[in-house]
C-alpha cells in the first residue's frame, strides 16, 4: 500500500494543492511526459509553456522520476525569480547538489574542484566563495557549471536532461540567457535542456534559429479528474457522488483550483458520510475567502481600464460585449488596448469562442463581489 492511500485511511487529506504533487498523485499528464523523455533521447531543446498552477513543477517530477528509473539523469533548477549571475550560480549549483545521483557524485566533485572557480556540491559552495573573496568571478563560475553536464557526460557516457524551471525569470540577469542558450546547443547527443515557463508571452526562442519543441501544458481533461476525485473519497470512505460534477464545473479543468476545491470539500465531509449541497456550498464560501487576498492584490496591480476588461471577461465572456462595455463604462479603444496586457500578464485567455479569465476562482470571485448583471 502506499504511503498516501494508508494516510487517507487515517483521514488525511489527499489532495494537495500548494506547490508541486506528489508523483503518485500526478493526475493525467503520462502523454506529456513520455513526449519529454522521448525528446530528450531524441536529443531536442525542448519548451514546456503554461500559465502559473497547471502542474508544471509537478510534471517535471514525474518525468525525473520516471527518468530516473530509466537511467536518465534529470537536474531541475528553479530559477523563479533570479536576480544575478551569482545568483544564477547558486541556483544551479543548489540542483546538482540535490540531484546528482549517489554513482555521479564523485566526477561532478572532481570536475567541479579541477575548474577552480570556487563551485561545489559538497561542503561550501559558491556563496561561501563569494564571501571570502568578492572578487570571485560570477561569469566564469556560471560558465564552469554550465559546462559541467557535457563534461559529465563525455567522461560518464550519461544522458542528462538539464531543465530550468521559472526560466522566465533569467531575463531579467543580462547575460545569462544567452550563454545558457549557447550552452544548451553545445552537446545534445547527450545533453538536453527543457525551459520551463510561466508566462504565455514569454516563449523562449533559440537564438541561433535551432527548432525547439514547445510543450503547450493545458487543463486536466474532466473524465480523469472525475475519476481520481472520486477515487480519492472513496479510498477515505467518503461518497463524494451527489456534488462531483458542480465541483468539477466550478473548477473548469484547472489544476491547481480544482485540487483546491477537493481540498476543502473533503475538509467538510466526514468519514462515512455523502457529500451534500451544504457541504459544497460552505468548500466554495471558503475558497472564496482564500483567494480573496490575491484577487484583492491582483485588481489592484491593474489600470483601470484592464480591470473593466478583466471584469467584462469575468460577466460577459468577452472583452467586447455591447453591454459590458455600457455597463462598466469601457471606451471599445480602452478594451483594445487593455486586453493584450491581461493576456500576457497570464490573466486571461482567448478560447474558440468567446473569452475566460483563466483563474476560474478569480472569475467567480468578481462575479460575486462586483457582479453587474441581473
Ligand atoms: N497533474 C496534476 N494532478 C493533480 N494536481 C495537479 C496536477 N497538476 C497541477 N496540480 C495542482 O496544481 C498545483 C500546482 O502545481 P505545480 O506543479 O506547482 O504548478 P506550476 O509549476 O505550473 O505552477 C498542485 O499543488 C496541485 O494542486
Ligand atoms: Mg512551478
Amino acid at each position: 500500500m502506499h504511503l498516501s492511500e494508508s494516510a487517507m485511511m487515517d483521514g488525511a487529506n489527499p489532495f494537495e494543492f500548494d506547490g508541486p504533487v506528489p508523483v503518485d498523485h500526478v493526475i493525467d499528464r503520462q502523454r506529456e511526459a513520455d513526449a519529454i523523455e522521448a525528446w530528450t533521447r531524441e536529443g531536442q531543446l525542448m519548451v514546456l509553456a503554461a500559465p502559473r498552477r497547471y502542474g508544471k513543477t509537478s510534471l517535471i517530477h514525474k518525468v525525473s522520476s520516471e527518468g530516473k528509473r530509466n537511467g536518465l539523469v534529470v537536474v531541475t533548477a528553479d530559477l523563479f525569480g533570479v536576480a544575478s549571475l551569482a545568483d544564477l550560480v547558486l541556483r544551479l549549483e543548489r540542483a546538482w547538489a540535490q540531484y546528482t545521483p549517489e554513482r555521479l557524485r564523485p566526477t561532478v566533485v572532481k570536475i567541479l574542484a579541477a575548474a577552480r572557480a570556487g563551485v561545489s556540491i559538497s561542503g561550501s559552495g559558491f556563496a561561501v566563495t563569494m564571501a571570502d573573496s568578492p572578487a570571485a568571478d560570477p561569469l566564469s563560475a556560471l560558465r564552469v557549471i554550465l559546462e559541467l553536464p557535457t563534461q559529465l557526460a563525455q567522461r560518464e557516457g550519461e544522458r542528462i536532461l538539464i531543465v530550468l524551471d521559472e526560466f522566465q525569470s533569467v531575463a531579467g540577469v543580462p547575460e545569462a540567457e544567452s550563454l545558457i542558450w549557447q550552452h544548451a546547443h553545445q552537446h545534445l547527443d547527450a545533453v538536453s535542456y527543457l525551459f520551463s515557463v510561466g508566462r504565455p508571452d514569454i516563449v523562449p526562442e533559440s537564438p541561433s534559429g535551432r527548432p525547439v519543441e514547445t510543450l503547450r501544458l493545458g487543463r486536466l481533461p474532466v473524465t480523469e479528474l472525475h475519476e481520481a476525485i472520486k477515487k480519492r473519497f472513496v479510498a477515505g470512505n467518503r461518497d463524494v457522488a451527489g456534488v462531483l460534477d458542480g465541483l468539477l464545473t466550478a473548477g473548469e479543468g484547472h489544476p491547481q483550483r480544482t485540487m483546491l476545491l477537493a481540498h476543502l470539500l473533503w475538509q467538510e465531509v466526514h468519514m462515512g458520510a455523502q457529500a451534500t449541497d451544504d457541504h459544497w456550498e460552505a468548500a466554495l464560501t471558503m475558497a472564496l475567502r482564500l483567494v480573496a487576498p490575491e484577487a484583492q492584490a491582483t485588481m489592484s496591480g491593474l489600470s483601470a481600464g484592464q480591470r473593466k476588461v478583466l471584469r467584462a471577461v469575468a460577466e460577459y465572456g468577452t472583452p467586447m460585449a455591447a453591454r459590458a462595455l455600457r455597463t462598466l463604462g469601457l471606451p471599445k479603444t480602452t478594451a483594445q488596448k487593455a486586453t493584450p496586457h491581461l493576456v500576457a500578464a497570464g490573466l486571461i485567455e482567448e478560447m474558440s469562442r468567446g473569452w475566460r479569465v483563466i483563474d476560474p476562482l478569480l472569475a467567480r470571485w468578481i462575479r460575486t463581489n462586483y457582479g453587474t448583471r441581473a
